[in-house]
């Protein structure tokens, strides 16, 4: 190549390159409206972003992947946790967390009802732009390691095999929508949103015998059962469990999981010994 072709071949590399980054912007913000559902951002959803600036919620939280890295990823909150329980999170962090164990906490930010209400307006706007797949995984809280499709988070590895409904079980309970895993551990006092359910036979068993539970089940299995399908017909204590006997628990899996999926999962989560 002598000096004139070289110099033919950088601008012509510089003007194709130029032409495919700018049609590329231009059909991503072509697309942008859509993937944004831009048509949903409601009066609330701007209320809530503005409370969102004015607290900086950014300086310790991303959103996006963008902002600071101090405090979990909230993209995909409101999918994770449901409304009950951040409307009691953003009211008081401090009852959630543990400094001790989590080594770093929420300050309290003196958010009014209606604050909080917005705020959660505009987190749910964000949980449903079309990401396209991003975050792969669920960014939370504690150091529990939570993968949807890794390998198991559990101790108690239940035997192998498709038609094994334990296997199936602990299948489901990575992957329903919210995943179990987004709150519970199945690791020993690994306490997220929602308590570790390792050896929950033994603790259910002495909770039925103790004369504690007022429901209407007898058995460990029931029990279980019902946690999933009516998650406030028996609470456990404390203020980051429930508020008014109203369970944290989202009460959609009734309805949402097929009812072949919630005996796979009470027979996952009855071998938790
Ligand atoms: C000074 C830093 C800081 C600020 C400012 C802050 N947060 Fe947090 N936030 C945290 C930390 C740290 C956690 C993780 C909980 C823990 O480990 O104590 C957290 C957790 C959360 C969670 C998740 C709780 C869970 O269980 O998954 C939500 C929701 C949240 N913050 C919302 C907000 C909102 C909304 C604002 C602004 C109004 C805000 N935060 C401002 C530090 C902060
Ligand atoms: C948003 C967080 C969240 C999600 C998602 C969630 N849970 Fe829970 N779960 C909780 C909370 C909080 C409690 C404790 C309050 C209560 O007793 O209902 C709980 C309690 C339970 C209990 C009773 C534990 C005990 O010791 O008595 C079981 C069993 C359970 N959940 C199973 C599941 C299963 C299975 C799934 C997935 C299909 C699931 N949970 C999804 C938050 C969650």
């Amino acid at each position: 190549m002598n000096k004139r072709q070289a110099r033919l071949f950088a601008i012509g590399a510089t003007v194709i390159s130029a032409a495919v980054f700018i049609g590329m912007t231009i059909d991503s913000h072509r697309q942008f409206a859509t993937l944004t559902h831009s048509d949903q951002i409601t009066p609330a959803v701007i209320r809530g972003k503005n409370v969102w600036h004015k607290n900086n919620c950014i300086n310790c939280h991303t959103v996006f992947g963008e902002g600071a890295y101090y405090a979990p990823d909230l993209t995909k909150i409101t999918k994770l946790r449901g409304e009950a329980y951040l409307k009691a999170y953003l009211h008081d962090p401090s009852q959630f967390y543990d400094e001790k164990r989590h080594r770093r906490l929420m300050p309290k930010q003196d958010l009014s009802a209606t604050d909080i209400t917005d705020l959660i307006a505009f987190l749910d706007w964000v949980s449903n732009v079309d990401n396209q797949g991003w975050p792969p995984r669920p960014l939370l809280v504690t150091g529990a390691s939570i993968s949807p499709t890794g390998p198991a988070l559990s101790v108690v590895r239940p035997v192998s095999g498709a038609e094994n409904p334990i296997a199936l079980g602990e299948s489901v309970f990575r992957t329903s929508s919210p995943a179990c895993v987004a709150c519970h551990s199945t690791t020993p006092d690994v306490n997220m949103a929602g308590p570790s359910l390792a050896g929950l036979t033994a603790r259910t068993e002495k909770l039925l015998a103790s004369g504690g539970y007022k429901g209407s089940v007898k058995t460990v299995e029931g029990y279980i059962r019902e946690s999933i399908t009516h998650p406030s017909a028996h609470v456990l204590p404390g203020p980051m469990y429930s508020a008014s006997g109203v369970s944290f628990m989202p009460a959609t899996f009734a309805k949402d999981l097929p009812s072949a999926q919630i005996d796979q999962l009470v027979a996952y989560l009855t071998s938790l010994k």
